[in-house]
Order: structure tokens, then sequence, then C-alpha cells
């Protein structure tokens, strides 16, 4: 068991009709609880960060450190990966660092743009024998009016992006958000299965959290490998801490950790289950 390229574990996913967790980490402890949901679920897994979250712990590298052990702890096979890179330089600091894939994310940009800008990304980490995700149309934010609005992938495009970009793996923006949803999620499945059609590589769901599971399994039975997810598992991390702050003294604070990850670790080995889609 190790640190894999992260393509190979979503072409694997998508051929069995099952998706991977994506998760986002932002310190020690919430990927020690990712490790555990991985290792007592049997399940590959991916640790995912922005810059924003990895610079939480220390760095690229300091994220890469704590992965690795982790790994090696709980004899895991998972992929590392940078969520969201917002610069050439992200891309390259991660790869350096042992990252195993990336993403550029060029997203809001217009097509010829995000191939130019994703093409560059997929060069360098393919010479850096690390896979690379992209993104066509935009996933936006839906937490109280924050982030940017959503656009739709158009189906027609998407094989011509991955074929001139050479990314791995395409995430697709068919009716998802980042962060909470406003309304009520819908996903538009139809789209999904004109672009699965057209791309063989592994499709990508961002804004995982909140969406009903049926929706979830029936857009990976159309060829979703990946399923990102922040919110849900950083909610169930701060009501492990909350529920410990009506009992414990702040003096103590293993005592708000420790069921901080637990919970985490079962919200995240929830999700992995319905994400094989499991009876
Ligand atoms: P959620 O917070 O909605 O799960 O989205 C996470 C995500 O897509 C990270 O890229």
């Amino acid at each position: 068991m190790s640190l894999q390229r992260m393509d190979t574990l979503l072409k694997a996913a998508r051929k069995q009709h099952i998706a991977l967790g994506a998760f986002e980490c932002w310190d020690s402890l919430n990927v020690e609880g990712i490790a555990r949901a991985a290792a007592a679920t049997h399940s590959p897994v991916i640790f995912q960060a922005t810059a924003m979250e990895f610079g939480s712990i220390g760095g690229a590298e300091a994220l890469a450190c704590i992965v690795n052990y982790y790994i090696k702890r709980f004899d895991i096979d998972a992929a590392l990966h940078l969520d969201h890179g917002a610069s050439i330089e992200e891309v390259e600091e991660c790869v350096k660092a042992g990252y195993s894939s990336v993403m550029l994310d060029a997203s809001i940009h217009p097509f010829e743009e995000n191939v130019r800008l994703s093409k560059m990304a997929a060069d360098i980490a393919h010479a850096h024998n690390a896979s690379c995700e992209a993104e066509l149309g935009h996933v936006g934010g839906g937490d109280g009016g924050v982030g940017t609005e959503s656009v739709l992938t158009v189906p027609g495009e998407a094989a011509e992006f991955v074929r001139r970009t050479g990314v791995d793996c395409l995430a697709v923006a068919i009716g998802t958000v980042h962060g909470e949803y406003k309304g009520k999620p819908e996903l538009k499945l139809d789209r999904l299965a004109e672009i699965a059609a057209t791309v063989e590589e592994p499709l990508v769901l961002h804004g995982g959290s909140g969406t009903p599971i049926d929706l979830l399994q029936a857009a990976i039975k159309l060829g979703i490998a990946k399923i990102n997810i922040c919110t849900d598992i950083n909610k169930a991390f701060l009501a492990g801490i909350e529920e410990a702050r009506a009992t414990k003294t702040p003096s103590l604070a293993g005592y708000f950790y420790r069921p901080a990850v637990a919970s985490l670790q079962k919200k995240t080995e929830e999700l992995i289950r319905q994400f094989r889609c499991e009876k």
C-alpha cells in the first residue's frame, strides 16, 4: 500500500462504477481521521488541499510529510492532490513536494484560456509522474452569497478539452455547489450522460457535501469517479468539538480533539461506503 498517482486510482474506480472520496485536509488531526476511515473501510482515498488549507499546516511539504506518515501507519493506498491550484507556481511547488496529482483551476476563464493553462499544468504534472485534473464549466459557491456563480459544462466541448490539454480527469459542473446549498440540490444527469459518452477519462464532481446520496450514486453510475468533500467533514469535526465543549474544560485540549477526529472519521467512513454504492 502506498502513495499512488490519482489517475491510477480513479481509472480503476470508473471501471468498477464506484467513486473515491477526495477529502480536504487542513490539519494533522483531520488527515488522521481520513486515514483511519480509509483503513477501516479497506478503501483507497484521496487527500487534497488548496494552498489556503495546506498553508494552515505549514505549507505543501508539511502536508505531504503528514499524509505520507499516515499512509504508512495505516497501510492504505492514497493519492495526494492539489485542489483548486491558483497558479503555475502552486502546481510546481506541489509536484516538487511529491503530490501525486494537481489541479490548476482555470475554470473561470474562457475555453481557449482554460485549455492553455490546463495544458501547462498537465505538462508539468506529467514531467513529475503526477496526474492532472482540470475543470470545464464552473462549480460556484453556495455559501450565503459568497463565491462565484456556477456555469454548467457544455457537453460538446468536453472531449476536445481533454484531448487538447492532456488532463487525466475532468471536473464537470452539473448542478453541485461548493459549500451549503441555498435551495434544493438538482443534478443535470442527462448532461452528465452526454459528457460521459464522449470522455472516457474519470469524471470529477466538486461540491459533494449536502448532495442527496441517490443523486450522487446516479452520477457515479454515469462516470463520476471522484467526489470532493469539505463542508460535510468539517461539520462533523466541529460537532465533535462542540459536543466536548458542553462538559470538558478548555485546559485539557486532548478532550476536544479526539472526539473531533472520531466524529470526522465516522462521517468519512459513511461517505466512502456510499460512494462505493454498497448495498
Ligand atoms: P463541499 O464543501 O461542498 O464538499 O465542496 C468541496 C470541494 O468541492 C472542494 O474542491
